[in-house]
């Protein structure tokens, strides 16, 4: 099925991650010209650009609005991002004992580098475009011992996400934005913690019992980014989570 973006200048932040990567190498199936961007994984960034033929890399703390403006700069025309970069603190911490600075960071990681992020693409839009956020089931339903985390998640697809799609066509009449909630996805986020066992424990709530590849939310992305399979689709969020409802809350 064509998507329309052969040849568009797609920027996948967090590309050196376990789903920013599976969404690069799904933008460069699709033909576009992808600009991978990496924070501290320049080595893994490095070795994508090589495997997408010769990609633009840049390096970026998108918690930094000076990084942000260069990064911006360095890249050129864009015509899709898709903001995949985030941190998940994986220590659970209720909210009691929960430290400022943590709280801080990861706002600062998720919500304030996605609102950067969302900035800088939208300043340099001029025609038709497409941003696609990417949050997390957490911002659907809260996460015990992550309130930071499932906090920033849920600004991003709640007040965040359906204020920039109000906002983005006062600048180009047919530009998008959506996002994706991923639920437990196999990456080096979740490294240690989606063992068999503890796959059976968290799909409890899930219609499949199984976690999701990097690539089940690439794919995703890229449809909400299509011109041609989402053109008349935005302010929506898209659930890649094996129909999960909920929490298991008691044992
Ligand atoms: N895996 C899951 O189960 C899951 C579930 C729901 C939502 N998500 C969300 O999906 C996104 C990708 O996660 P992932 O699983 O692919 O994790 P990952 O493999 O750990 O990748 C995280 C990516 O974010 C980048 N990053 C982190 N902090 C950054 C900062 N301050 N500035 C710029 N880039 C930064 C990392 O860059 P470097 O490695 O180069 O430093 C890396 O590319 C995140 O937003 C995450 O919250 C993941």
């Amino acid at each position: 099925m064509e998507t329309g973006l052969a040849g568009k200048r797609v920027l996948v932040t967090g590309a050196s991650g376990g789903i920013g990567s599976a969404c690069a190498r799904a933008f460069g199936a699709e033909r576009a010209e992808v600009v991978v961007h990496y924070h501290r994984g320049r080595d893994r960034a490095e070795a994508l650009a090589a495997e997408l033929g010769g990609a633009q890399i840049v390096g970026a703390d998108l918690t930094r609005e000076d990084d942000v403006d260069r990064l911006f700069a360095q890249a050129g025309r864009l015509e899709v991002c898709a903001a995949v970069a985030g941190t998940w603190p994986s220590e659970d911490v209720p909210v009691w004992e929960l430290p400022l600075e943590r709280w801080q960071d990861t706002l600062g990681a998720n919500l304030t580098a996605t609102f950067l992020t969302a900035r800088g693409f939208l300043r340099q839009l001029e025609r038709d475009g497409a941003l696609v956020l990417v949050s997390s089931t957490a911002g659907l339903f809260g996460e015990a011992g992550h309130a930071d985390y499932a906090a920033a998640k849920s600004a991003i697809l709640g007040g965040l996400l359906l204020s920039l799609k109000n906002e983005v066509v006062r600048k180009a009449p047919r530009a998008r934005v959506n996002a994706v909630a991923p639920g437990w996805t196999e990456s080096a986020m979740t490294r240690g913690h989606v063992s068999e066992e503890q796959v059976q424990r968290i799909s409890r709530t899930m219609a499949l019992r199984k976690i999701a590849q990097p690539e089940d939310v690439a794919r995703q992305v890229v449809v909400l980014a299509s011109p041609e399979l989402s053109g008349h689709v935005t302010g929506q969020v898209v659930t890649v989570a094996g129909g999960m409802e909920g929490r298991v809350v008691h044992d």
